[in-house]
């Protein structure tokens, strides 16, 4: 043997170590680099450090480990990305590798994780029903087909805040203005209204709703270990077969009692979305069936009420602790749609800039859902040289974008002026505002959402001058958050409507 082949041998070894490396890294990359975090306990990981307001522990954590952290809750690896240009990386470039959802124990109620258009992991079943969304409910020229139902609701919610008005009461805001986003989705779905104003009427589905929400929105030890599943130790999910259950039997009544009059052919008056789900024509042939829509239709009325009904009372808390812009906003309405036939429509929204910019900043300052509907990692990806891999849950932090002063001067400031020399808007595009999303995951609602919350908003400003309950000065309104499936004030608010206008 040559002297050289013990070291062309030992050459050739490493080399062949050094592929096997490189590809076992390639196929695995878990074992390479995921993005950095808090040290996780043994078992629980950092769920202790997480606490009751995971959006603000986050936003604090981020501080130290960056926009691009991971943290471990329980068994679930967690990507939490606090940032506009990773919420960039996340939902522009890997759009489709993280479109996926993570399924809470308690949504897989009566199967709904295999129905619902919120959490089915994109697949032909979840375009099918994002187009109906798309197409035949959120589209322009069917939600104004539908613009008298909603100016009927509106006008229902105005006759009940005149009545406190005569009466000198208070009311409570979210109450008030929830009651009428749902009565708005569930008579722009299917004509009925699932509740009434005075206390005790018609509660009970609003009740239902709520439930469903706050299941949802609290932590179960059964989802950090999912093992623990077949026990229900802290009883949320049976809990929620029983909200879920009455909700999904009331809306399935409805719905077999209208296909009882399309088979009977007397249904040509309706002009909601059922009706042109089940219509006759051929071009417009059902693409989903009486279990799709049952589950489409509870999706829609949990996504959309606490969301868009928070975000008013949202705006009526910062307008009534900031009274400069509460007039500034009432000037602009009263000079815009004139005092002597005050009478607030859709389309007067692009007509009221100061109005829109109030929006804008209370949904940055309080989006509903802060951390968005968590995303799920569909493959391993490559983020700015880290990896996030497979099933990774992940979040994106947009209450902390949107407090972030390295995006926004005095981010804690309630300034709606910062919208009006802008062209920041919340549709998708301007990563440092993205209150629904963005991407394919992106808030079908929106269209509606957007029409309800100015609309609202706009009428109750124009139609009263509010004073606050229990005689509080409006530097005293508790702006505390509770964190849930949509970010809730701690204290309702409660004003009492006086003077009106017309
Ligand atoms: C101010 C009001 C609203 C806000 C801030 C809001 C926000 C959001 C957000 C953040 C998401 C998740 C996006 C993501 O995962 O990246 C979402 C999803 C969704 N929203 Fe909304 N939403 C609002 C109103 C509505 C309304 C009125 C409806 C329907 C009536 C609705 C229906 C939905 C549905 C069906 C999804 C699931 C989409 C999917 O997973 O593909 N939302 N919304």
């Amino acid at each position: 043997m040559d002297s050289s082949t013990p070291f062309l041998v030992l050459t050739f070894l490493l080399s062949c170590l050094w592929i096997l490396i490189f590809f076992h890294q390639k196929q695995n990359p878990k074992s390479s680099k995921l993005p950095p975090g808090p040290p996780p306990f043994p078992i629980i990981g950092n769920i202790l450090e997480i606490g009751k307001n995971p959006h603000q522990s986050l936003s604090k954590l981020s501080k130290t480990y960056g926009s691009l952290m991971t943290v471990k809750l329980g068994s679930i690896t967690t990507i939490v990305i606090s940032s506009p240009t990773m919420a960039k990386e996340a939902l522009h470039k890997h759009d489709s590798t993280f479109s996926g959802r993570t399924v809470l124990h308690t949504l897989q109620t009566f199967d709904h994780h295999k129905l619902s258009v919120v959490f089915l992991d994109p697949s032909v079943h979840w375009k099918t029903l994002k187009r109906v969304c798309v197409t035949k409910i959120f589209s322009s020229s069917q939600l104004d087909s539908t613009q008298n139902l909603r100016l009927r609701k509106l006008q229902e919610m105005l006759e009940y805040a005149n009545e406190c008005c005569r009466k000198g009461e208070g009311l409570d805001i979210g109450e008030l203005a929830f009651t009428t986003v749902l009565n708005s989705i569930s008579s722009t779905l299917f004509s009925i209204d699932l509740a009434g104003y005075a206390s005790g009427s018609s509660r009970e589905f609003r009740d239902h709703v709520w439930g469903i929400m706050e299941e949802a929105g609290k932590p179960n030890i059964a989802d950090f270990f999912p093992v623990l599943r077949v026990l229900d130790p802290q009883g949320a999910r049976s809990r929620m077969d029983n909200y879920a259950g009455k909700l999904f039997k009331m809306l399935d009544d409805i719905v077999g009692e209208r296909m009882e009059l399309v088979r009977a052919s007397k249904m040509e008056s309706f002009t909601d979305v059922l009706g042109s789900l089940l219509s006759h024509k051929e071009e417009d042939k059902p693409q989903v069936g009486r279990l799709d829509i049952v589950h489409l239709f509870g999706d829609l009325l949990v996504a959309g009420a606490d969301t868009t009904s928070s975000t008013v009372e949202w705006a009526m808390a910062e307008l009534l602790s900031n009274p400069q812009k509460l007039e500034k906003l009432k000037k602009e309405l009263q000079q815009a749609i004139g005092e002597e036939d005050i009478k607030m429509e859709e389309s007067n929204v692009s007509k009221l800039p100061f109005l829109r910019a109030v929006i804008k900043e209370t949904l940055r300052l309080h989006p509903p859902a802060p951390l968005l509907v968590p995303h799920k990692a569909l493959e391993d990806a490559d983020i700015c040289g880290f990896t996030v891999p497979k099933n990774a849950q992940i979040l994106i932090n947009i209450w902390a974008m949107g407090r972030d002063s390295t995006i926004w001067c005095n981010p804690n400031q309630f300034m709606p002026e910062r919208f009006l020399e802008s062209e920041i808007d919340f549709k998708g595009h301007d990563f440092e505002l993205i209150p629904f999303g963005a991407g394919r995951r992106i808030c079908p609602g929106l269209p509606l959402a957007f029409r309800l919350v100015h609309l609202m908003l706009a009428s109750l400003i124009l139609k009263y001058n509010w004073k606050l309950a229990d005689d509080l000065h409006p530097h005293e309104i508790d702006m505390e958050e509770k964190f849930g499936l949509t970010l809730k004030r701690v204290q309702p608010l409660r004003a009492i409507p006086t003077e009106v206008i017309s």
